[in-house]
């Protein structure tokens, strides 16, 4: 049996359950796609899929592979493939039920797998998907952000935050963007309106009347996000189901996102990364051997853009 590199856990735990050892190459089956994983982007649902908080959800078989963030080639075909062929270059955020990205190889629905943006490197491309996805399936398919709107987006300069920022600023909304200091200059240049350093200052105090507010954090952060918000307004988050009792006293909607594969959208999202309209920002690249590195800075909750594992 031919073998891989992957990093995969055996158990449920801390970053010392991650091992880097050769594991069997996978093989892809009716509608599926062999990609060589050529870059992995690390995101925070890696390492709470690792500590077990996803597992009633996820129902995984250990061992398990981690990492759903891709860019790679196509290396071969299951029967059934018609829309992609061996070489594409292509980038994914696939299943994450499934064996995942920390590896030389990946397995792929086809239907998961869209071509990567032409102008940008795979460590790059890498980046992209899962946050990408996340940003434009909350904004855009539950928010209905619009042009003109005032959207409130927290952690603005994290993996998620940055291209939920730099996709409403495309769309035409007014952006206000929290983050702390170190960060201020870096979400200006990315076209936010207003910077709230939320370590001095209580956000809601500083901001009113947003269409849209984006919680990429859940507890205190969304407690406090309700009266932000415009009658009729909409609060997403992507952290943990908001109350509808608390949006209704309020007089809002509300939302919970928990994003999905889509290629058709990753096809627009590389459109916009080749039209220089959405940048992959990339803060540390690790080698493949050092995933559990990746994790322990994921962890500490102060990402700026991604962390993005080099593979080939
Ligand atoms: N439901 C879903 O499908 C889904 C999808 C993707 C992500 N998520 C979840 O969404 C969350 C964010 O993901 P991510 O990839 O964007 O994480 P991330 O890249 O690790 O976020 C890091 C950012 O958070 C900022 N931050 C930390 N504490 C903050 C606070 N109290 N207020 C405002 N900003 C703060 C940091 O800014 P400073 O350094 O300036 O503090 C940093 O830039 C994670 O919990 C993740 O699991 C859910």
């Amino acid at each position: 049996m031919k073998t891989m590199k992957a990093v995969c856990i055996y158990s449920y735990g801390g970053p010392d359950v991650l091992v880097y050892e050769d594991a069997p190459r996978p093989h892809p089956g009716d509608g599926e796609v062999l990609i060589r994983v050529h870059a992995a982007g690390i995101n925070p649902v890696d390492w709470k899929i690792r500590e077990g908080h996803l597992k009633e959800r996820l129902q995984h078989t250990l061992p398990l592979v981690l990492g759903w963030d891709v860019s790679g080639g196509v290396e071969a075909l299951g029967s059934g493939v018609t829309r992609l062929k061996v070489g594409d270059e292509v980038f994914s955020r696939p299943d994450i039920s499934r064996d995942g990205a920390y590896a030389e190889f990946i397995v792929i629905k086809e239907s998961e797998v869209a071509l990567k943006p032409k102008s940008i490197d795979h460590i790059h491309a890498a980046a992209l998907p899962l946050a990408g996805l996340t940003a434009w399936q909350s904004l855009f398919d539950a928010g209905g952000l619009s042009a003109g709107q005032r959207v409130l987006i927290h952690a603005a300069a994290g993996g998620v935050g940055n291209f939920a920022v730099q996709l409403a600023k495309w769309k035409g909304a007014h952006v206000i963007g929290t983050a702390s200091a170190r960060n201020h200059d870096f979400l200006r240049k990315l076209g936010v309106d207003q910077v709230v350093d939320y370590q001095t200052v209580r956000f809601e105090e500083a901001v009113q009347a947003v269409d849209v507010v984006f919680d990429t954090m859940g507890g205190d952060t969304q407690e406090r996000s309700w009266k932000v918000l415009k009658r009729g307004g909409i609060l997403i988050s992507i952290a943990s189901p908001p109350s509808a009792e608390i949006a209704a006293a309020h007089g809002v909607r509300q939302a919970f996102v928990f994003t999905q594969p889509n290629a058709a959208q990753l096809a627009e999202i590389a459109k916009l990364a080749d039209a220089d309209k959405l940048k992959a920002i990339v803060e540390t690249i690790l080698p493949l051997s050092d995933a559990t590195r990746g994790q322990e800075l994921s962890e500490r909750g102060h990402t700026r853009g991604k962390i993005v594992l080099r593979v080939v």
